[in-house]
C-alpha cells in the first residue's frame, strides 16, 4: 500500500452530515474527511447508512443539516452534474446503465460539454484507449443488456474515468462479483489509486478493507462510531465487533448429523446452453441429499452450480437424467409444481427475481403463505395473523426496516436480501435450494443466515447450499459436492475434505492427479 501525503486541505469534508427519511434517521451528524490518494474503507452493517451518505456527496440526495467542502471550498451539490464538475464519481451498488443503450453511449449519457453532434469514432477511440491502460476489456459497441455483470462493472468504472473523476466513490463493487472478477477489479483499483486519485470504498469484505484502505470508519445506525488508521487494526473480529456493536462468533451452533430419508434426488442430469452452440453445462450430475443434510456445491462460479439449481427448480429443462423429490420423478416439471412439492429456493440473482419492489416488506414476507392455513381461515387471508407473522420473520432476521408497512424497494440491498431469506427459509417444505445466500451481507447477517440454513437440517430439512466461499462450505455443510465445466468432480464428507484438495477438484485436477 502506498504512503499517503497528509496535506492541510483535505479533498472532501464532510461535516455534521444528517438525513432523515420517513420513519429512520438514515445519518445523524456524521463527519467523514478524505486526503488525496487516501483510501477510506466505509464499513458497517446492511443499512448503517453508507450509501445515504455517499448519495449525498453525489448530489442524488441533499443532506437535511451539514456542510460538504471539495477542496476546502463549500460545494453546493444539487446533481450528479454538480459532483461531476467537482471530480466525484460513483459506482453504485445497484448499476445505473441503459440496457438498450451500447457501451459508448452509456459512457457519454449525460455528459454536459458534448459537441450537438458527438464524434463517435472520436469518443470510441478513447474509449478504447482508457480500457487498454487500465485493462479493462470492453467493446464500446456491444449492447449493455448483453454483457455480463463483471463487464458491466467495467462500464460503470470507465464511465468514471472517462469523465476524469479524482475522487471515487465505489459502494460494494465487489459485492455482485465472482471472486475472479473481484480480483480483476481490485487490480484495476490498484492503478488508479497509485495515480493519486483517492477513493471512498465500501465493502464487506475484511480482507478487501485490510489489502486496500488507509483508514476505516464504521457507522451504526447512522452515526459514526469509529475512525482509525486501518494499520492500527490487530484483528478482522475487532472490526465486525465495531460494526455490529456485538460480538461476533465466527463459529455456529448445530446438533448431531442425524441423516433422514433421501428427499432430492439427481441422476444422470445432462443440460446443453441454449446459447453459444449448445455447449454441455451439466454432464452426468448424480447426487442423493437427504433430510437433516446439508451438501455444499463448491466451484468456482460459472461451472454449472447456477443450472443445476435451475434445473431443480423447474427454471430450466434438462437434455437428459431424472430429478427425484421426496421419490417422485419432477423432471422438467414447472417452477410451481416444484414449489408445491416443498421445494424452496433462494436464487443468486436477487433483484430480478426474489421480491416486488412496490409491494410492502410484510406482504413480500408473506406471499408465498397466504393460501395456507398459518395465514388464512376456510381461504379467507386473516390480516391480523398476516402481520404477526411479518413481524415475527422481521424480528428473527433482523430485518431493519421502519416498519412492516414500508415497500421493500426502500431498504437497503442487504436487507432486501433478508426479506427474500426470511420468506423462503421459513417456507420450506422440506428441501431448501439456497445459491449464494451470504453473498453481500454484512456479517452479523452472514451469521444470521448460516444459523438459520443450520437450524433448517436440524429440523429434519435437507439443505442444498451453492457457495463460492470455501470457509463457507466448510463451516456450515455436512457433505460437500465440487463441480467443474459442469460435472460432479467428487463428493465427501465435510470432516475429512481439506481446503487445498478442495481447490484443486475445483480447479479440475482430478483425484487420481493429485
Ligand atoms: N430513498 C429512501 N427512502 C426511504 N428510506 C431509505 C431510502 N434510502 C435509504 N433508506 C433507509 O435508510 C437507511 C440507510 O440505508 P442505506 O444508506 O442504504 O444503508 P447501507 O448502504 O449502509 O446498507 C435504511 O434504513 C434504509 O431503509
Ligand atoms: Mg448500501
Amino acid at each position: 500500500m502506498h504512503e499517503i501525503t497528509p496535506e492541510d486541505t483535505p479533498v472532501v469534508r464532510m461535516v455534521g452530515i444528517t438525513k432523515r427519511f420517513p420513519g429512520v434517521l438514515a445519518n445523524d451528524s456524521v463527519d467523514l474527511t478524505l486526503h488525496r490518494g487516501e483510501v477510506l474503507a466505509l464499513l458497517g452493517e446492511n443499512g448503517a447508512g453508507k450509501s445515504t451518505l455517499m448519495n449525498m456527496l453525489v448530489g442524488l440526495y441533499r443532506p437535511d443539516t451539514g456542510d460538504i467542502y471539495v477542496h476546502g471550498k463549500l460545494a453546493e451539490i444539487n446533481s450528479p452534474q454538480d459532483s461531476m464538475a467537482l471530480g466525484i464519481g460513483m459506482i453504485h451498488q445497484e448499476f445505473m446503465l441503459v440496457g438498450n443503450m451500447t457501451v459508448a453511449e452509456n459512457i457519454i449519457l449525460g455528459m454536459k460539454d458534448l459537441p450537438l453532434v458527438p464524434r463517435i469514432a472520436e469518443i470510441k477511440k478513447n474509449i478504447t484507449d482508457l480500457s487498454k491502460r487500465y485493462g479493462l476489456q470492453v467493446d464500446p459497441d456491444k449492447t449493455v443488456h448483453d454483457l455480463s455483470v463483471g463487464e458491466q462493472q467495467r462500464v460503470e468504472i470507465l464511465k468514471l474515468l472517462y469523465r476524469g473523476a479524482e475522487i471515487l466513490i465505489l459502494d460494494e463493487p465487489t459485492a455482485v462479483l465472482t471472486p475472479g472478477e473481484a480480483r480483476d477489479l481490485n487490480e484495476i483499483l490498484k492503478k488508479m489509486l497509485q495515480e493519486g486519485k483517492s477513493a471512498i470504498f465500501i465493502t464487506h469484505k475484511m480482507d478487501e478493507v485490510m489489502e486496500f484502505s488507509h483508514t476505516v470508519q464504521v457507522l451504526r445506525r447512522g452515526k459514526s462510531v469509529n475512525v482509525c488508521p486501518t494499520s492500527s487494526i490487530k484483528r478482522i473480529q475487532d472490526l465486525a465487533n465495531m460494526m455490529v456493536g456485538r460480538d461476533i462468533l465466527f463459529s455456529l451452533d448445530r446438533g448431531p448429523f442425524k441423516p433422514g430419508e433421501i428427499l432430492l434426488e439427481a441422476k444422470n442430469l445432462v443440460m446443453d446452453s441454449l446459447v453459444g452452440g449448445g455447449k454441455r453445462v451439466l454432464d452426468d450430475v448424480s447426487f442423493s441429499l437427504r433430510g437433516g443434510e446439508i451438501l455444499g456445491i463448491a466451484g468456482v462460479a460459472g461451472n454449472g452450480q447456477q443450472q443445476l439449481t435451475e434445473a431443480l427448480t423447474g427454471l430450466m429443462m434438462v437434455n437428459g437424467g431424472q430429478v427425484f423429490i421426496k421419490g417422485k420423478d419432477h423432471t422438467n416439471k414447472t417452477p410451481l409444481q416444484i414449489i408445491k412439492s416443498g421445494v424452496s429456493h433462494i436464487p443468486a440473482d436477487r433483484g430480478r427475481m426474489g421480491v416486488v419492489g412496490d409491494m410492502s416488506v410484510g406482504d413480500n414476507l408473506s406471499m408465498k403463505k397466504y393460501r395456507t392455513k398459518e395465514l388464512s381461515d376456510h381461504s379467507i387471508i386473516k390480516r391480523s395473523w398476516v402481520r404477526l407473522f411479518a413481524e415475527r420473520l422481521i424480528e428473527t432476521f433482523t430485518i431493519k426496516t421502519p416498519s412492516q408497512d414500508t415497500s421493500v424497494k426502500f431498504l437497503s440491498g442487504g436487507n432486501i436480501q433478508k426479506t427474500i431469506l426470511a420468506r423462503e427459509i421459513d417456507s420450506c417444505g422440506g428441501i431448501l435450494i439456497a445459491v449464494y445466500p451470504s453473498r453481500g451481507l454484512d456479517v452479523g447477517a452472514t451469521e444470521a443466515v448460516r444459523q438459520n440454513i443450520i437450524k433448517q437440517r436440524d429440523m429434519g430439512n435437507a439443505v442444498l447450499l451453492v457457495s463460492e466461499e470455501l470457509e463457507e462450505l466448510l463451516m456450515v455443510a455436512d457433505k460437500v459436492a465440487v463441480m467443474f465445466e459442469g460435472r460432479i468432480m467428487d463428493i465427501m464428507d465435510v470432516k475429512d475434505a481439506k481446503t487445498e484438495e478442495l481447490g484443486m477438484l475445483m480447479a479440475g485436477v482430478e483425484r487420481g492427479e493429485i
